[in-house]
């Protein structure tokens, strides 16, 4: 069976990562279609990808059997209503990796009985190493279901979630959470710095045992705790290091912060609904 033909609104990094994911992984460019209204943008991944490019959202509306909203969420209530009498007559799946716009907006602005699927990426996408939560209304078949999870796994992995809320929690774990850690590299280069490092090699080492613990943590079938547990000796430094995170309150510090992360999504949601 041929695969569906895959519509994108919007031609930037999302967008772009996800098709040049597609077609690497061997995804046919001439049935992907894409608009956007910033002609650069447009023609690079024109000329990147191969995929038929137009400056019209109506056109690339009118061939898609899979519709991926790939626009801010700001602009994107304008942009589905404008659709709304294509997504009408078509009856495509339609795809929404916009941060915070529920399903229930998208259907409204398009006209009711709409397969929807909701999606919540992160940026480590843009390096195919992205976390995607997923989220399908009543209205997507079994079929659907896999068309949209194979465009999101171009660029990593993804996991269905059971209700839409569950949406706020993926944005505050895998959505912020590259900030996260970001966070931790910065506070560990600047404390290497603080015992004497230079700042290049402290900056070069942080970063590496980054990518070595998330290695070993993807790699291995045992939890974090376990593997933190084998590399702490009695006695030894990392143990002390670590009573020093547990006294200060680490996990709670966490807890705290990915609730006031998911608490801002519902806000923002409930705000860009409208
Ligand atoms: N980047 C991430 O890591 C990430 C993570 C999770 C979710 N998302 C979601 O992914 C979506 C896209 O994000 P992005 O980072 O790819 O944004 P982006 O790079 O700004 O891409 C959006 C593109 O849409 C274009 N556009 C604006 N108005 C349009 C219209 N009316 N019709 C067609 N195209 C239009 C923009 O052109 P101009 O530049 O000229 O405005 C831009 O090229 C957002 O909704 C965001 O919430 C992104």
């Amino acid at each position: 069976m041929k695969q569906p033909l895959l519509g994108f609104i919007g031609a930037g990094n999302m967008a772009g990562s996800l098709i040049s994911g597609l077609v690497a992984d061997g995804y046919p460019a001439d049935r992907i279609w894409v608009s956007d209204i910033n002609q650069d943008a447009l023609e690079h991944l024109a000329a990147q990808c191969g995929v038929h490019a137009t400056p019209r959202n109506a056109i690339v509306a009118e061939h898609a059997q899979v519709l991926i909203l790939a626009v801010k969420p700001q602009i994107l209530g304008g942009v589905v209503r404008e659709l709304a009498d294509i997504i009408q007559a078509r009856q495509p799946l339609v795809v929404s990796i916009a941060a915070g716009i529920t399903a229930g907006s998208i259907d409204a602005w398009a006209g009711g009985q709409v397969a929807i699927v909701r999606c919540m990426p992160n940026t480590p996408a843009m390096v195919k190493t992205g976390a995607t939560g997923l989220y399908a209304n009543a209205r997507v078949g079994e079929e659907q279901r896999s068309q949209a999870e194979a465009i999101l796994r171009a660029v990593g992995l993804t996991v269905w979630v059971h209700g839409e809320q569950q949406l706020d929690a993926v944005t505050a774990l895998s959505g912020s959470g590259p900030a996260y850690f970001f966070l931790l590299m910065e506070a560990m280069e600047a404390a290497g710095v603080a015992l004497g490092l230079d700042p290049d090699t402290a900056r070069l080492l942080s970063q590496q045992t980054a990518l070595g613990a998330g290695r070993i943590a993807i790699e291995s079938t045992e939890a974090p705790a376990e593997l933190r547990h084998r590399v702490t000796s009695p006695g030894g430094t990392t143990e002390q290091a670590i009573a020093v995170f547990e006294s200060g309150g680490f996990r709670e510090l966490v807890s705290q912060a990915m609730q006031a992360a998911a608490r801002r999504a519902a806000e923002l949601s409930e705000q860009l609904g409208h």
